[in-house]
């Protein structure tokens, strides 16, 4: 079965071919966020007219891209795919939320539209279980039920029990701020860009460099004899799955209020790598601690959090230790992707009819779409 996704939740676009929810024929995307970086956030308004502007040309790319690959392997389905895309698709795909609303709308008015046009089934999925089914793609295993899945991005942190495809609890998320919006909000106040996941995980990488002697502040001093500061672990201790990320963004600010602002660049260094390892620790210990009260083998990580190579070297030490199969997408597919709406599609097939199927902002990891 071959269904297009569409995902247009927030900054990017993008449409995707999958082939019976493992196979990528294509992947094609452009994103907005160069257009909100001096915003130093993402502007909803002007994420939804570039939506707007591409998605056209963004499907139009994806369905050209299966072109060309059939054009190699089966010419009579290239052709038909450039005449009669409709002839070579079963269904279509698109994320219904959580997101904005502006960029959601986009997506599914146009999927809608689409359906109607070349009389196909509309699949509506929810963005967050599609970020977990970016595990079932490309990939020579496939997880196993029951498993436990962490989904973690820049608006949501949830962290799920499976027993089935659409047989989804909730076993807690995050009290405060997303874990992604914490890498954010941290990148900012030490004068990182926007994203500031992907920043804050590069200079982690260059504490180990010498400070220059300018440095020489309270954190430098303390790094300079061997210590460190260290942030709290919030709610690490505690006997649930709630995550918490506003404090720890707290305390960083704290931190480099200490700073004068000379010394800023040389320390944020260490601050960012403090910070990193404190969530990360949180994350990594908590989904341990599902897996092992739910008793599953199987551990997805997914969203564009689990890009951070920290996280995925954390996870990976800990799951080979106690002998979990972690399933974390490659780079490409941690952010927001359309592969992964159209797998999550297949394996949870339930076309609605058109006239029911809304954007829906608000959506939860548990909510059916
Ligand atoms: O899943 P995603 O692409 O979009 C949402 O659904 O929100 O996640 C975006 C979030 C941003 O907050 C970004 O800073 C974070 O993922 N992110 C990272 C990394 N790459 C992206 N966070 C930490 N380390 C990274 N390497
Ligand atoms: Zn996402």
């Amino acid at each position: 079965m071959r269904i297009l996704g569409i995902e247009t939740s927030c900054d990017e676009t993008a449409a995707s071919l999958v082939e019976d929810g493992r196979k990528i024929l294509s992947n094609a995307f452009s994103s907005s966020e160069a257009l909100h970086q001096k915003y130093g956030g993402i502007v909803p308004e002007v994420a939804a007219r570039r939506q707007l502007e591409v998605i056209i040309p963004v499907i139009h790319e994806a369905l050209e891209e299966a072109n060309r690959s059939w054009h190699i392997a089966d010419s009579r389905s290239a052709k038909t795919i450039r005449h009669k895309p409709y002839a070579v698709l079963d269904a279509l795909a698109v994320t219904v939320g959580p997101g904005l609303i502006g960029s959601l709308l986009v997506g599914v008015e146009t999927a809608k539209a689409l359906a109607l046009a070349w009389d196909l089934p509309l699949v509506p999925v929810n963005h967050l279980v599609g970020h977990i089914y970016a595990a079932w793609l490309d990939s020579p295993r496939t997880p196993q039920f029951p498993l436990v899945a962490l989904v973690v991005s820049g608006g949501h942190t949830d962290l799920v029990f499976m027993e089935g495809h659409g047989k989804i609890k909730w076993l807690g998320g995050t009290r405060d701020d997303a874990a992604g919006e914490a890498f954010d909000k941290v990148a900012r106040i030490l004068g990182g860009p926007y994203p500031g996941g992907p920043w804050i995980g590069k200079i982690s990488k260059m504490k180990n460099k010498k400070f220059p002697p300018e440095a020489d502040q309270p954190l430098a001093e303390k790094m300079g004899k061997g210590e460190s500061v260290r942030f709290p672990r919030p709610l690490m201790e505690e006997d649930n799955f709630d995550f918490s990320f506003s404090g720890l963004k707290t305390a960083v600010l704290s931190e480099v209020s200490k700073i004068p602002l000379s010394a800023l660049r040389t320390q944020h260094l260490a601050l960012a790598f403090e910070f990193q390892e404190a969530a990360v620790e949180v994350l990594v210990e908590k989904t341990l601690r599902a897996a092992a009260k739910y008793r599953v083998r199987d551990i997805i990580v997914a969203g564009g959090v689990s890009a951070n190579s920290r996280l995925r070297q954390m996870l990976n030490a800990k799951c080979q230790m106690l002998n979990y199969n972690l399933f974390i997408p490659p780079l490409e597919l941690c952010t927001d992707n359309a592969p992964y709406i159209a797998a999550a599609a297949y394996y949870n097939f339930k076309p609605r009819p058109l006239e029911k199927i809304k954007a829906d902002p608000s959506l939860e990891v548990g909510d059916p779409p």
